[in-house]
């Protein structure tokens, strides 16, 4: 049986956002929304306050009752999910208001039976991770912390073809919302004005000839208005960059339907589209001179176009042409 996980986001409180939501031009009675979602008027008004410190504009009080001035930008599934309808996702979603990592989360339920297309979502990580043991600043709100679940029918080296297949999905839904246009630095980094907004972190569980499950995570720093200094000249965020803050809910449905359509895609004609397409939209597929640092060296070299699971390539500086595994790739000078 499919249980939820300790610590998701009571399905009421999710109620009480869509019934603000669908109501968001009318005033609504503390003791309607008690009786609607089955809790006392006490716990509505906690409730509230709890939405308000995420940001949500919740007016009124007790007696006058509440009233939301738009869409609240909080990820809960009653708000998703008519904006996945059609798509993979949707039937399960565990949304978090704090979670240590969505990622830890979903590898734990891809332990357990949950199925294919299951996502994991948090307003805030206390132990976000990125890749190569290095941490993922994860600010209440500001950004879009999901991690999906998929059981793909696919051997474990065709896997760095999903990394790719998010990037891909992450930058042309940002495309579509904001009219910037992203550079993916492969395999999973995501950039405006040459700076990371966007990360991706892939874990699977795999036998040899097949995979039983993976995780993608992917964060997205959307409403910083600024990035601590440690990470200032390297980072930046979709609202500094487009100027204007940007609706996050709109964005993670626009990014999870824009991964459906590429995994359907690859199910259909395999791996051919995917790599034309990262083809036209990285600049690191072919001809950028970089600098690839792995656990045992560091070398430049200009990079090649990409192996058929994936893999780039790149020319060393004595000619030889080679796949790279595992490594941090950087433009070099
Ligand atoms: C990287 O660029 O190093 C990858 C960063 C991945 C961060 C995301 S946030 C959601 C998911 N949960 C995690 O703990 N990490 C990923």
């Amino acid at each position: 049986m499919l249980r939820s996980v300790p610590g998701t986001t009571d399905r009421r409180i999710d109620a009480l956002l869509a019934l603000l939501a669908e109501n968001s031009l009318m005033v609504i009675s503390g003791a309607k929304i008690a009786r609607e979602i089955g809790v006392t008027r006490s716990t509505v008004w906690r409730w509230v306050e709890k939405l308000r410190s995420l940001g949500v504009k919740v007016k009124g009080h007790p007696r006058s009752g509440y009233q939301v001035e738009r869409l609240p930008d909080v990820l809960v599934p009653q708000l998703l999910r008519s904006g996945l309808h059609g798509t993979m996702f949707g039937k399960r979603i565990h949304h978090f208001f704090k979670t240590d990592s969505t990622n830890s989360v979903a590898l734990r339920l891809g332990q357990d039976d949950e199925p294919h297309g299951a996502l994991v979502i948090a307003e805030e990580q206390t132990a976000g991770r990125g890749r190569a043991g290095r941490s993922w600043l994860s600010e209440k709100t500001s950004g879009i912390y999901v991690s999906v679940l998929l059981r793909p029918a696919l051997s474990p080296m065709h896997a760095p073809l999903l990394t790719l297949m998010a990037g891909l999905a992450v930058r042309d839904a940002v495309a579509e919302q904001t009219g910037l246009a992203p550079d993916i630095r492969w395999p999973n980094d995501l950039l405006l004005s040459g700076k990371k907004f966007c990360g991706i972190l892939t874990e699977m569980h795999a036998e040899p000839d097949r995979v039983r499950y993976v995780v993608i995570g992917i964060g997205l720093n959307v409403n910083h208005t600024r990035l601590p200094a440690e990470i200032e000249k390297l980072a930046t965020s979709l609202h500094l960059e487009a100027g204007r803050s940007q609706s996050r809910l709109e964005l993670l449905i626009r990014l999870l339907r824009q991964l459906d359509r590429y995994y359907n895609q690859f199910v259909r004609e395999g791996p051919g589209p995917l790599l034309a397409r990262f083809a036209q939209v990285s600049s690191y597929a072919q001809g950028k001179r970089v600098r690839i640092t792995t656990a045992t060296e560091t070398f430049t070299g200009i990079t090649a176009g990409l192996e058929p699971s994936g893999l780039l390539r790149v020319t060393r500086e004595d000619g030889r042409v080679e796949p790279v595994i595992a490594g941090d790739v950087t433009e070099a000078d």
